[in-house]
Order: structure tokens, then C-alpha cells, then sequence
């Protein structure tokens, strides 16, 4: 678990730092990670009378897209939430053809994506993926580690609340090995075992598909991001959606519970 804790650390992208700046006055609020829970692909292919994995192919053409636009509008990290813990419970085939989805943009982008400075990371517990799917990702990450116009993590078998527990497993083996005192476990010790430690928290948390929840995605991390939500399916979402939350979020004041403008919040 370790492993795949620290694979986060040491990015590359030099930049990269807490997102708790407080824009002063006037100031646009940039985002540079943006997380995306991609809802709808089921209802988009429901009312085109087509198979539910028609849905979630057409939703790869969107990641593709969405990808594309990232390095362009500023952002330097994007969190897909492709595949939960939970989803696990969906119908065999629906598992099967997401797992295949997986295998198949593996295979056919990681050169493009790599080409395109592109580094894939991955979130969520490798081990609980079946082996081919494993090492398809343990080979796209090897690629393109050494990139860093875009970090794509692709949060797969993922729950926040397993993220969490994993994070208090390796902190306590530390503390039982003697490495880490018990008082040294604060915020940000636990931050940095999370399986995104290393990087900024999300600025802004976009949902497709018109729901209002979290899902077990990034619970730590969302403490002060920003969410948007749009009714527009995955499938059907483009570089002008993701600019729309971009300039609403630029409009926002973020505050981190500090009034801005005062010496705290500095
Ligand atoms: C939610 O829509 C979407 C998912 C659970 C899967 C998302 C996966 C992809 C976009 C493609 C696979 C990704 C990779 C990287 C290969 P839903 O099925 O819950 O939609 P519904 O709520 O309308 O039923």
C-alpha cells in the first residue's frame, strides 16, 4: 500500500502547492486541479435506446476531449472518477465492458497522451483490479512518469473513505515501527498519505448528469473546493462546459474560512 501511497510524491510540476491561497482582492481564483465525477453515461445511452456501455464508450470520447482542453485553460492536475469501491455491485456485464473500456484506452492513447506530455497516475487500491487491467495501468504510469504539461489521475476502484483508511494503516505502521511519533499524525501527515499525496487539493469538483452529491470521491480533499454541477450527461460534455465551471469558479470568492483582506487570511 505504501507503494502505491508514494508514487505521488515528487510529481515534477514544480508549481504545485497546497491550494489554500486566498486570491486577494480582485484577483481571478485559478484552478489548477480540477476533480470529475462523470455521471450519465447510463441515461445517455438509456434514451438513445442503446446498451448502457455504449454510454460509457461515448463518455472516453469525452474524456479524450476534456484532456485536450486541460493544459490549454491552466489546469495541471485532472481527477477522473471513473471507477468506485462501490461499483463493483453493478451487473457482471457492466463491470466486464468498464474493465475492458480500461484496457482498450490503455492500449490505444497512452502514446498519444504521452506524446502530449501527459503523466497517468493512478488513485484507488491497485491490487483490487484484475491482474490485465493492473498492469496496463502499472505500464501507462511507467510511460509517462517523467511527464509534466498535464497529470491525469484516474481514480479507479477508488472510495475516499478506503483512501482514508489506507492513509491510517500506513501512518500506524509507522508509528509501530518507530519512524513516526504518535503527536507527528496531524493534518497534514495524513494528507500526505493519502493516495494523492504530493498534490494540491481539488479547486473545483465538477458533477455531470444534474446530482448534487459527493459519492465517497475525495472526502478529505473537497475540505474548500468548489463544486459545479451541470445537468448535461457525460457523454455530451465539451471543452465549452468545462470552461462555463471554469469562469463560475473564477467569479467565486474562496475565503478557507478566513475573512479575506485581513492579516489572517494572508
Ligand atoms: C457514471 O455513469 C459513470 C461511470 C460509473 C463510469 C465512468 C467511466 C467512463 C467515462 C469510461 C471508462 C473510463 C476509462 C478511463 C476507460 P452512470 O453509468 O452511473 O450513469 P447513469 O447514472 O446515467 O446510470
Amino acid at each position: 500500500m505504501l507503494d502505491n501511497i508514494r508514487r505521488y510524491l515528487g510529481t515534477g510540476l514544480s508549481a504545485l502547492k497546497p491550494a489554500t491561497d486566498v486570491p486577494r482582492p480582485g484577483e481571478r481564483a485559478v484552478a489548477r486541479h480540477v476533480a470529475i465525477i462523470m455521471d450519465g453515461n447510463g441515461r445517455w445511452a438509456t434514451e438513445r435506446n442503446l446498451p448502457r456501455v455504449a454510454g460509457h464508450r461515448a463518455g472516453v470520447e469525452t474524456i479524450r476531449h476534456v484532456i485536450k482542453a486541460c493544459p490549454e485553460l491552466g489546469i495541471e492536475v485532472l481527477t477522473l472518477y471513473a471507477f468506485s469501491t462501490e461499483n463493483w455491485k453493478r451487473p457482471k456485464d457492466e463491470v466486464d465492458a468498464l474493465m475492458w473500456l480500461l484496457v482498450e484506452y490503455c492500449r490505444q492513447e497512452v502514446a498519444e497522451l504521452d506524446r502530449a506530455g501527459v503523466r497517468i497516475q493512478h488513485l484507488g487500491r491497485l491490487e483490487g483490479l484484475p491482474a490485465l487491467q493492473r498492469s496496463e495501468l502499472e505500464r501507462a504510469m511507467q510511460q509517462t512518469r517523467s511527464n509534466n504539461r498535464l497529470i491525469l489521475n484516474l481514480a479507479l476502484n477508488y472510495g475516499a473513505r478506503a483512501e482514508i483508511v489506507d492513509a491510517f494503516q500506513s501512518l500506524l505502521t509507522r508509528v509501530q515501527k518507530g519512524e513516526l511519533a504518535p503527536e507527528a499524525v496531524d493534518e497534514q501527515a495524513i494528507t500526505r498519505h493519502l493516495y494523492t499525496g504530493g498534490l494540491p487539493d481539488p479547486d473545483l469538483i465538477i458533477r455531470t448528469a444534474g446530482e448534487l452529491r459527493l459519492s465517497n470521491f475525495l472526502l478529505w480533499q473537497a475540505a474548500y473546493s468548489e463544486f459545479w454541477a451541470t445537468p448535461v450527461y457525460w457523454p455530451d460534455f465539451r471543452r465549452e462546459h468545462l470552461e462555463q465551471a471554469l469562469e463560475d469558479f473564477g467569479r467565486r470568492e474562496r475565503k478557507f474560512g478566513a475573512v479575506p483582506g485581513t492579516a489572517a487570511a494572508k
